[in-house]
């Protein structure tokens, strides 16, 4: 089959569907691949580097959209590019079915399959790979934050020159999902003060773990509306965080706003009053531009200065970074790609009844599929109960069975007869060696299978740092043992090979512990 990428027409979008590096892989699966001449000039992905990579290069949109198969696109089609789509094409792109019916109707009617990338059961995790909603919004995340900065008159983070102290900047960040999150790492890695809020209190640890404060609402009320997703909030709620937000407006220099709600308007959360109570010269960057705002005073698409404040409502800030987002998206269409063609023989399966693709499938040949099922996830596993008599030890993680007393018998009987016969036979001083051995492996297996799973990661760190016992034998090197005393010196290469051996070892074993220290430390509550 053949895939088209034509230009985006869309005002200021520079991304592009697909990359060469993608054109390659998507060659191998056994499809044809056309780019529009010019599609990721504005990325800057030149013709000739889609002609290297096995691409077509074709002249004009028209000639894309009539002679494929399936169309990658990044934003909706326009009316006129739904007219040049083939009848009973497949077009894979943002759709927002919720938010253009018309669209939907108009692509019905081409008889077309469409596959809505933001449609994507995002709470798969073999959806993740394909997730462009979340690779979108981390790059938002971090280009918001750049945004913020360049429009900040000061440093971010604090610093004591001769000239004088500077104070680090502080930033609040409202929202904290995938691009808030991202916008917290950045802000934070400038060297910022920041501090974030979200109505779902479970992003709390998210924020700390990222360098952030979590700043909760003086109101309880759970705020997750269902599959990592927010729910509009009480009157109540809204008063309470409305007094918060206007306490730290009067603190930030710097105010992040990124909350969404699916399906509905951009909760209001930065009022005109609280943009007037912020210091002359602060910044406010509002990510939910498109969606109405966060912020009162937001004009989507521009950059404003109101009571001496600058708002930034810019709606591109994804296009902004248009290389990176273009890597990444195309990367999420690759995917998809594998995902929609298991044989590799360039024929793509649209099958309903993966739960995956059912979920993105937003229109299959002519017929409106959306909104899906609600996918059926597997029930968590049942809390165990507190009066319950306590798991059987002894057996490592993976059996819930005690051996019973007749297997242990014969693995033991077996095992002694083993040792039996190498005593009798082998040299004696392949014997010390194969009971160190054998030792060796029962400690490791003890120890290994007696650790959670989770844990495994910073016990190999740890048993690392313990393999730099050979640090003995550089040390045996340098000084003979004291039992030796009429031993000769050692010669100074091996002399200089061992200091080196010690000094290399110790990196190993200083390292290996401070790294397992880092790593225990992210489990510790
Ligand atoms: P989003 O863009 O819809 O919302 C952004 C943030 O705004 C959310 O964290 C939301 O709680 C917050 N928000 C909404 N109303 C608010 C209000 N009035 N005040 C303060 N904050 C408010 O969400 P996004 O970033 O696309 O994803 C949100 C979450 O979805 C993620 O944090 C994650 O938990 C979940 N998710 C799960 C995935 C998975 O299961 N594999 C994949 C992607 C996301």
């Amino acid at each position: 089959m053949r895939i088209g990428v034509p230009k985006e027409t869309a005002d200021g979008e520079k991304r592009v569907a697909t990359v060469p590096d993608v054109v390659e892989k998507l060659v191998k699966l056994g499809f044809t691949v056309a780019v529009e001449s010019g599609a990721g000039d504005a990325a800057h992905f030149a013709d000739e580097t889609y002609c290297a990579a096995g691409a077509e290069i074709m002249g004009t949109a028209a000639e894309i959209w009539a002679d494929s198969d399936i169309v990658f696109k990044v934003r909706p089609p326009s009316p006129d590019e739904v007219g040049l789509l083939r009848e009973g094409g497949t077009l894979i792109g943002f759709i927002w079915p919720a938010q253009h019916p018309e669209l939907m109707q108009q692509l019905a009617a081409r008889k077309a399959t469409v596959l809505a990338i933001d449609s994507l059961p995002r709470q798969l995790s073999r959806a993740q790979k394909m997730d462009a909603l979340t690779s979108m919004a981390g790059i938002s995340g971090y280009r918001a934050v750049i945004e913020a900065a360049n429009a900040f008159g000061r440093f971010f983070n604090g610093q004591i020159t001769a000239a004088g102290k500077v104070p680090p900047a502080k930033v609040f960040i409202a929202g904290a999902g995938v691009a808030g999150l991202a916008a917290i790492g950045t802000a934070a890695n400038l060297g910022a003060i920041v501090r974030a809020n979200d109505t779902r209190a479970e992003v709390a640890d998210q924020v700390k773990s990222l360098g952030g404060e979590f700043v909760k609402v003086d109101y309880e009320e759970e705020g997750s509306g269902g599959g990592g997703y927010a729910k509009v909030m009480s009157e109540g709620f809204q008063a309470a965080q409305r007094a918060m937000y206007g306490q730290q407006a009067k603190d930030a220099d710097i105010i992040i706003t990124t909350a969404l709600i699916p399906g509905k308007p951009a909760p209001k959360l930065i009022t005109a009053e609280m943009v007037q109570s912020m210091k002359p010269g602060s910044v406010i960057v509002d990510m939910a531009g498109e969606q109405g705002g966060n912020c009162e005073l937001t004009e989507p698409g521009q950059a404003v200065v109101k009571h001496g404040v600058t708002i930034i409502g810019y709606t591109d800030l994804v296009s902004r970074l248009a290389k990176q987002s273009s890597t990444l998206y195309s990367n999420n269409l690759l995917r998809l790609t594998e995902e929609l063609c298991k044989t590799k023989d360039g024929v793509i399966d649209v099958n309903m009844e993966d739960d995956a693709i059912r979920g993105l499938t937003v229109i299959k040949d002519g017929s409106i599929t959306w909104p899906p099922p609600p996918i059926q996830m597997p029930a968590p596993p049942p809390k165990p109960a507190a009066a319950a008599a306590p798991a059987p030890k002894g057996h490592g993680h993976g059996s819930s069975e005690p051996m019973s007393a007749k297997s242990l018998v014969t693995v033991f009987g077996l095992g002694a007869l083993a040792f039996a016969l190498v005593g009798l036979y082998a040299p004696a001083s392949f014997l010390a060696h194969f009971t160190v051995f054998v030792l060796a492996c029962f400690i490791g297996y003890m120890v290994v299978w007696n650790v959670t799973p989770s844990l495994h990661t910073p016990l190999m760190s740890v048993t690392n740092a313990i393999s730099s016992i050979i640090a003995i034998g550089a040390l045996i090197q340098i000084a003979p043992p004291l039992t030796d005393a009429g031993a000769d010196r050692p010669n100074a290469l091996i002399l200089a090979l061992a200091v080196l051996a010690l000094a290399l070892t110790a990196v190993n074993m200083f390292g290996g512990f401070a790294v397992t220290r880092r790593m225990l430390a992210m489990f510790r509550k």
